[in-house]
């Protein structure tokens, strides 16, 4: 790849691109920085030194091989059709484009073959759900998922950077004894735990909610899937747990789902009873797999049909900016 675009750069995702592209080694002629007009100009930390920014224009777009974008559905909207028509190979982290019957909807270890369908324009899933759809996946196959409760608890960062500096800032507010003033979430978020701030269906169920459901029958090809979400902000700074209970059309040890899990691509088994050292959203920032333990039978199930387990995952890196650059690596 000659020439690789980066929309919205200088936001949480875009900053991980750059750690994400620097470490698996791709380094093409020329980097394009794009953000808004307030950011052009600016220059930020690349993967080889400092780079300028560049405001986002159909312009900038044209010649570039492979553009990542990451600054929300209505700029993808706006600017990766043409881009596309134009020869760009997009993917595009936005919720624009996921559930158009013509565009993939990728996690690489699930269904990398899908990728290959596309016709200009990859999407990149929700960071929720990739979470999620890489530890049911190995389980669904050897033993099929008929239904799925998850609760997420979802660090601030998934709302972007200025989502980030609200937590510090209010968390600093609230120590010192001044009174937090929401701007980016609609709740105080530090010391506080609230409904995701997506918007509400007529049933009561976020976009969040919705789109766990949604996405993961896409990935797997499998409308018959029954998942239903609980989505929830809390004041942690990066990577998303989620508590799971899975019911499956016959029984599953905790054993044997802790062996599937173990060879599973993406994934690592952190499960220590005797230390009760489990996943943790410390534990899972900064690094590439998702960690799921607490692995136990879900005893609400008498047949043994059920399983209960914990995971967390780094949502700016495998819910997002990795799992985008694993999918142009498909493609390379
Ligand atoms: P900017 O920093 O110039 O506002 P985050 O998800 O962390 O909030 O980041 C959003 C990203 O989307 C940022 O890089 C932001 O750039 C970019 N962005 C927001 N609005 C526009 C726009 N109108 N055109 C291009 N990029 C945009």
């Amino acid at each position: 790849m000659n020439t690789i675009a980066i929309v919205g750069a200088t936001g949480a995702v875009g900053r991980e691109f750059a750690v994400v592209l620097g470490q698996r080694g791709w380094r093409p002629r020329r980097w394009r920085l794009l953000a808004s007009p307030r950011s052009a100009g600016q220059t930020i930390r690349w993967i080889d030194g400092e780079q300028c920014v560049e405001a986002l224009t159909p312009e900038a777009l044209r010649g570039v091989d492979l553009a990542l974008f990451s600054a929300g559905g209505s700029i993808s909207r706006e600017y990766a059709p043409a881009a596309a028509a134009g020869g760009t190979l997009v993917i595009d982290n936005s919720s624009a484009f996921r559930m158009d019957a013509g565009v993939p909807l990728v996690v690489p270890e699930i269904n990398p073959e899908a990728a290959r369908r596309h016709r200009g324009i990859i999407a990149n899933p929700n960071c929720s759900t990739i979470i999620l759809a890489l530890v049911l996946w190995p389980l669904h196959r050897a033993c099929p998922v008929q239904r799925v409760i998850v609760s997420t608890y979802q660090a601030v960062s998934g709302a972007g950077a200025r989502a980030l500096a609200e937590l510090e800032s209010q968390t600093r507010d609230v120590l010192a004894g001044r009174e937090p003033r929401p701007q980016v979430f609609p709740a105080p978020c530090a010391f506080n735990v609230f409904s995701h701030n997506s918007p509400l269906d007529d049933d009561g169920y976020n976009l969040e909610e919705t789109k766990m459901l949604h996405e993961t029958r896409k990935i797997f090809g499998d409308d018959s899937l029954r998942i239903s979400a609980t989505c929830m902000r809390v004041p942690v700074r990066r990577a998303h747990t989620e508590t799971v209970a899975v019911e499956f059309a016959r029984p599953i040890s905790p054993d044997a789902a802790r062996d599937i899990l173990s060879s599973a691509p993406g994934v690592r088994v952190v499960d220590d009873r005797r230390s009760q050292r489990f996943p943790t959203p410390l534990e899972a920032s900064g690094i590439d797999e998702v960690l799921v333990g607490r692995i136990r039978q879900d005893l609400s199930l008498p047949d043994g049909r059920g399983l209960k387990l914990v995971c967390a995952g780094d949502q700016l890196r495998k819910g997002a900016a990795l799992n985008a650059v694993q999918i142009a690596e498909l493609l390379r």
